[in-house]
Formats: C-alpha cells, sequence, structure tokens
C-alpha cells in the first residue's frame, strides 16, 4: 500500500490533534443537551473520523447509521449521491449531528440533511473532517470543519479509491498511476 502512495497530507498525529480540537467544539455545543445526541455517520468513509471522534464526546449519545454512494466504482468523479441504506434510528425532537469523511461538491450532505429534516428532528449539524473549498453551494455547509484541503483526490483515514486504502493511517494523495 505504502509504495501507491504520492504525498502525505495530513500525518496521523495532526489528525489526532485536530479530532480533539473538534471534540471539544462539539463537546460545548451540546453540553446542556439532556435528552442525548445523536450522532448520524454517513457510511463507510467516516467511520475512521467517527470512533475517534466518538471517543473524546463525554455526552450520552446513540448512532443512526445511514449509506450513501457517491463515486460509483474506480473513478475520483462525483455521480449524483444516492441513498443505500437509511436511517435506522429515530430522531423526532432530537438533535442530529451528522458525521462525514468529506465534504466536496455538497451533494452527499444535501441528500442527508433533506432525508433528515422529514423525520422532524430538534436541530441537524454538520462534522466533517475535510472541507475542498468553493466547490459546495453556499448552501451545503458544515458546523464542524477540521481541514481545509486543496482539489485533490485523498485517501486513508478511511477515505478510500476503488475500496483500498481505508487503513493508511495517514490523509495522502496517490501517486497518478493508481487512479
Ligand atoms: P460530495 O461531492 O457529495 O462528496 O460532497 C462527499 C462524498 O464523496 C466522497 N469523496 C471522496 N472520497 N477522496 C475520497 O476517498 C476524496 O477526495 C473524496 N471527495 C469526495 C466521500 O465519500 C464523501 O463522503
Amino acid at each position: 500500500m505504502e509504495q501507491d502512495i504520492d504525498r502525505i497530507l495530513i500525518t496521523d498525529r495532526e489528525l489526532a490533534q485536530r479530532v480533539d480540537e473538534m471534540a471539544a467544539q462539539i463537546a460545548a455545543c451540546y453540553s446542556d443537551d439532556d435528552a442525548g445526541l445523536i450522532l448520524v455517520p454517513i457510511l463507510s468513509g467516516s467511520i475512521i473520523f467517527l470512533s475517534d471522534l466518538i471517543r473524546r464526546l463525554p455526552m450520552k449519545m446513540k448512532l443512526g447509521l445511514i449509506t450513501v454512494s457517491s463515486y460509483a466504482g474506480a473513478t475520483t468523479e462525483s455521480n449524483a449521491a444516492e441513498l443505500v441504506m437509511d436511517l435506522n434510528v429515530d430522531i423526532r425532537g432530537r438533535h442530529v449531528l451528522v458525521v462525514d469523511d468529506i465534504l466536496d461538491t455538497g451533494k452527499t450532505l444535501r441528500l442527508v440533511k433533506e432525508r433528515l429534516h422529514q423525520r422532524a428532528p430538534r436541530s441537524i449539524r454538520t462534522a466533517v473532517l475535510l472541507r475542498k473549498p468553493s466547490k459546495a453551494p453556499p448552501d451545503v455547509t458544515a458546523d464542524f470543519v477540521g481541514f481545509e484541503i486543496a482539489d485533490e483526490f485523498v485517501v486513508g483515514y478511511g477515505l478510500d479509491y476503488d475500496g483500498h486504502y481505508r487503513n493508511f493511517p495517514h490523509i495522502a494523495v496517490l501517486k497518478e498511476e493508481h487512479y
């Protein structure tokens, strides 16, 4: 795997430090919420970010899972976001925090937020580890953002290319011949 990597953009240490900071921001935001928070990770890219983030959050919470597919097969071109598995918990009247790996064109977050709104939660906020600037329309925003990155396809720390590299511990760019 290592030999396919061109450059590391964000190291595992930098990721750990930033996830600490994000968890502190999120905890401060929800500290008065007695009802308990529902975290909705968008599978599968957010799994490693999610597992690091939730272990740093002190409040009571539940997880609700949703799966969206946006990159079909071996391509870096974003297709229309498509719901593969709908939410599996009741969020009516609850605070919801959507967790995703990356905000790119915004199609995924828009679809998920529309679906969640229909289920009448008390609030919806979003946390993304990475954001590619100026591609998402202005109405698709994230409340908590880990890192702004340039517009290039990245892998590692849960993000894949054609299913691979999710277990690479850093955020990285592949050598051109592997895309
Ligand atoms: P959109 O364009 O809907 O994208 O905001 C969000 C989803 O697309 C995937 N994505 C990426 N996956 N490297 C990846 O491995 C990337 O650079 C990248 N950009 C977008 C990702 O699943 C994200 O949830």
